[in-house]
């Protein structure tokens, strides 16, 4: 089979071409990293449930009409999507303090917020992707200001769909970031959802227990990563059936 073109390369995932014009192949490595990726380890069997999660939200939104990359899954690790232009921005929305947000501002993590707060930090690893604001976006042309509300309001309503997917299984939704494109359809531009949706980009607490289920588990050394992405896969339903996950050897006296 021939080699296919690797588009790009990052912490989490490659782009490769995809089969059409206009498509890309996504794969999704086991590779976990954070603090701007000064801290790396190999998860096994992140990028498996990754695929599934990113899949089972992304279709999500689809069916309720807010539109994104996603075409179909290819494998237990690949999916095909459509490619955009990526909007240099991470686009975080956040339902209660925590993380960078109760840092900066001295908010005990948990504190709920008088109501969702969307911000934007621009993507550049260089620079730690720091947060700017809509004044920065527009002068320095990163989006403009019909993008900005396109943005806000996708963002806004990505939120009320996995608030409330989350909170049927027993989860907070804390805050979640993500990352959005153009398209063109003939001269038109459109704004639609890109890259994925997973706990490595979500912040998940168990509603009960406050037991984090995402990647501030491998952030804080709180224990196994691919436990806490399979307890939210196993929750929604979507753990993928043909994985097994070998057991963890026990100690025998
Ligand atoms: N539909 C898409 N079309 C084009 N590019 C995309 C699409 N979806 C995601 N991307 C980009 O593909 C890359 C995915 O790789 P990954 O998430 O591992 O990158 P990263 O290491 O987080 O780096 P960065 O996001 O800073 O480029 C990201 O650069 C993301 O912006
Ligand atoms: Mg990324």
């Amino acid at each position: 089979m021939a080699r296919r073109k690797k588009i790009y390369e990052g912490k989490a995932k490659i782009m490769y071409e995809g089969p059409e014009p206009g498509t890309l192949v996504q794969y999704f490595k086991d590779d976990a990293t954070a603090f701007n990726a000064e801290k790396r380890a190999k998860v096994e069997g992140k990028g498996v449930l990754n695929n599934r999660l990113s899949e089972f939200f992304m279709k999500g939104l689809t069916q309720i009409g807010v539109p994104n990359h996603f075409i179909k899954r290819l494998n237990m690790r690949e999916q095909l999507v459509r490619s955009v232009e990526i909007i240099p921005l991470e686009v975080v929305v956040r339902n209660f303090a925590a993380g960078s947000l109760s840092a900066r501002l001295g908010m005990a993590e948990g504190t709920p917020l008088p109501r969702p707060i969307v911000e934007f930090c621009l993507k550049d690893d260089a620079l730690g992707d720091p947060l700017v604001s809509e004044e920065h976006i527009c002068a320095f042309g990163w989006a403009t200001q019909q993008d900005l509300d396109d943005m806000i309001s996708l963002a806004l309503r990505v939120n009320d769909f996995m608030s409330g997917l989350m909170l049927a299984v027993g989860i907070k939704l804390v805050d979640f970031k993500i990352e959005i494109g153009r398209i063109w359809e003939n001269d038109f531009q459109r704004l639609i959802v890109a890259d994925e949706i997973s706990p490595d980009s979500c912040r998940l607490w168990d509603i009960e227990t406050g037991q984090k289920l995402d990647k501030d588990v491998f952030r804080r050394d709180l224990g196994n990563l691919t436990d806490a992405y399979t307890e939210v896969a196993r929750r929604l339903g979507v753990l993928p059936s043909n994985v097994t996950h070998a057991p963890r050897p026990t100690l025998i006296n």
